[in-house]
Parts: C-alpha cells; structure tokens; sequence
C-alpha cells in the first residue's frame, strides 16, 4: 500500500470512500470552531473537501497533504484558489511540521494495522502543545485484508491514550446515511 497502489485507486476510479462534499461531523467540527488562523493539517486528505471547506469559511493557514499526485492534480484543478504552498505530495510518515489541529477523514483506516502506533506517535509530533487531533473512525470491522481497515473504540483508546488525553470518542451523531452508526467522531489533546 505504497503511493503507487493509491495512485493506481485514483487513476482506475475505484475511490469508493469518495464522499464528494465535507462529512456532517466535520462540517459542524469546523463551523464549531472560532479562531480561523489556527494552523490545521488534513493528511491523506484525497479530494480533500474539508480543506476546501475551511477554505470557504476563510481558515488561511489549511495543510492539504496527500502521497497522491492525481488527487492532489484533481484538488488544485476543483479549488484553484487555494493555496499553492499549502498542497503537500508527500508521506505523512516522514512530513515534518507543527500544527494546532489535525483532521481525520478516512485515512487512519487506510493505513496497515502494523502502523497504527507510529500514526498515533506521528500525530503526537505534528501537533504543537496542545495541539488537537479530531475526526472520524470507522467503529467496526471490515473483515478484509486490505482497506479500510476498521476497528473498535476500545482498540483507539488503548493506541491514543498514551499520546493523547481523550475529549471525546462516541458513535457520530450527524454521520453521512451510510455511515450512520458505523463511526465515531473523536477529539484528542495532544498530552
Ligand atoms: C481512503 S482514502 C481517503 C481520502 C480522503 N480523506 C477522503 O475521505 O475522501 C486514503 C487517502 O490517503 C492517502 N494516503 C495513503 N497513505 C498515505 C501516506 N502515507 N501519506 C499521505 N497520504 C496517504 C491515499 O492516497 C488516499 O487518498
């Protein structure tokens, strides 16, 4: 699952997770939100509506970063006014940087299960004292070997709570209809 098995996912249209707008839960998360210079990364951000969101809602300082070069091509084309410098073709796992807020959006569960503590221990890094990670898992398995990869809330607090205090870990209660039940929206403090 390297950047050549993404891209190929974009390239033969098999972006099955593609919402095609900003998820509900982190729509009202940004709407929540009141100091919009805060410094927010969304890595494996694919078409990256949520980027796009924040964008519109005048959130100047927004981190788009994808290992895919044909999602990042196809976000530069859909928002040509977002900022050039803030879209990263990279790997989250050697990006450096420091953040006040992290959103996640389907990309936890693309990452092999053997990674999830360097993701967690990643996120810890990327983040300034303080800092927030927030977002959705998805709450149950998927029963395959390949992703996304699910899990359960019981498995997350034992992978973050190490690195994070827990604000919230609960089923959404504002998931798009055929996620309805299946995930959970968090919110992690940096420890
Ligand atoms: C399941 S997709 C989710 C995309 C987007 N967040 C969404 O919800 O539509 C996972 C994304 O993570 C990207 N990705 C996978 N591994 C990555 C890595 N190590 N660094 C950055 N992006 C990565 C993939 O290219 C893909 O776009």
């Amino acid at each position: 699952m390297d950047k050549k098995y993404w891209e190929n996912k974009y390239k033969d249209g098999e972006t099955h997770w593609n919402i095609g707008y900003v998820s509900t839960p982190l729509k009202e998360y940004a709407d929540s939100l009141e100091d919009k210079t805060i410094k927010v990364l969304i890595p494996g951000a694919g078409n990256a509506y949520e980027a796009e969101y924040l964008h519109s809602l005048g959130f100047n300082n927004v981190y788009v970063l994808e290992i895919s070069s044909p999602a990042i091509e196809n976000f530069k084309k859909r928002v040509p006014d977002f900022p050039a410098e803030h879209i990263i073709e990279g790997d989250f796992f050697t990006h450096t940087g420091k953040y006040d807020l992290i959103l996640e959006q389907t990309f936890f569960c693309a990452i092999e299960r053997k990674r999830r503590k360097e993701y967690a221990v990643k996120m810890r890094d990327l983040l300034n004292e303080g800092g927030k990670l927030a977002g959705l898992l998805f709450g149950h398995e998927f029963g395959k070997d390949e992703p996304p990869f699910g899990g359960t809330k019981e498995e997350y607090e034992s992978i973050f709570s190490e690195y994070f205090i827990i604000d919230e870990m609960e089923v959404a209660r504002n998931s798009i209809k055929p996620r309805e039940g299946r995930e959970l929206f968090f919110e992690l403090t940096r420890r």
